[in-house]
């Protein structure tokens, strides 16, 4: 990663919040020399402490096979600057090209478990262990992680907490409609209690 960074550690703790919303995500592995990356509508946080999330693997992915064989995956949240890589990487298998020099995507590695970790255009990154469900994953294509690592860009999440303004629109999280279209995250609003 050669851009000058702005990814700062997140506490484990405040981990689930960098997918509370529902962004779509983008996940990683890598395995033997081989790494590769694609598109996930469908995850969310399923434990605060550990830290745990499901992400839908579908069967017909390389990104499945990688996972299975290294027990561990990296999700990416893209910011609305990675919206083309995003949709690009969740249309073609990784099975027999490398997406990551397809795509002249930068990436580093994460501290934990040297997944494949993405900063440019992107808003957080997470590192995690994969924690083997056989029936869920068979059943539901399910799979469940336990964080180990995260990050964020500060100019959007900082302290726990993300801030969505007009200055770091780029950053601003995808979600996906279907079919390529997607709405981005902003217009942020506060709740009160009285
Ligand atoms: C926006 C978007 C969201 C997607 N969400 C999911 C998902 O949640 N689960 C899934 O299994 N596939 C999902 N896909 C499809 C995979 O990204 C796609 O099958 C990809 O080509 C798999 O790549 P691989 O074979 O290199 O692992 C999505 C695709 C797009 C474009």
């Amino acid at each position: 990663m050669s851009h000058p960074s702005h990814f700062r550690p997140v506490a484990l703790e405040h981990a689930s919040r960098l997918v509370n919303h529902g962004p779509t995500v983008l996940i990683t592995a890598a395995h033997g020399g081989q790494r590769n990356i694609m598109a996930a509508a469908w995850s969310m946080p399923v434990e605060f402490t550990p830290p745990r999330i499901a992400v839908v693997i579908d069967k017909s992915t390389h990104t499945r096979e990688l996972i299975m064989q290294s027990g561990s995956f990296g999700i990416i949240v893209p910011g609305a600057a990675q919206m083309d890589l995003t949709y690009a990487v969740g249309s073609e298998s990784g099975r027999d090209t490398d997406k990551f020099t397809r795509h002249h995507i930068n990436a580093g590695t994460g501290p934990v478990l040297g997944m494949p970790v993405l900063e440019q255009g992107c808003a957080a990154w997470l590192e995690c262990r994969w924690i083997k469900e056989s029936h869920t994953e068979q059943a539901y294509d399910t799979f469940f992680g336990e964080v180990v690592s995260a990050a964020a860009d500060a100019r959007i999440f900082e302290n726990g907490h993300w801030s969505f303004t007009d200055a770091n629109a780029d950053l601003h999280t995808l979600h996906h409609l279907g079919a390529g279209k997607f709405v981005v995250a902003g217009n942020q609003r506060q709740a009160k209690l009285d």
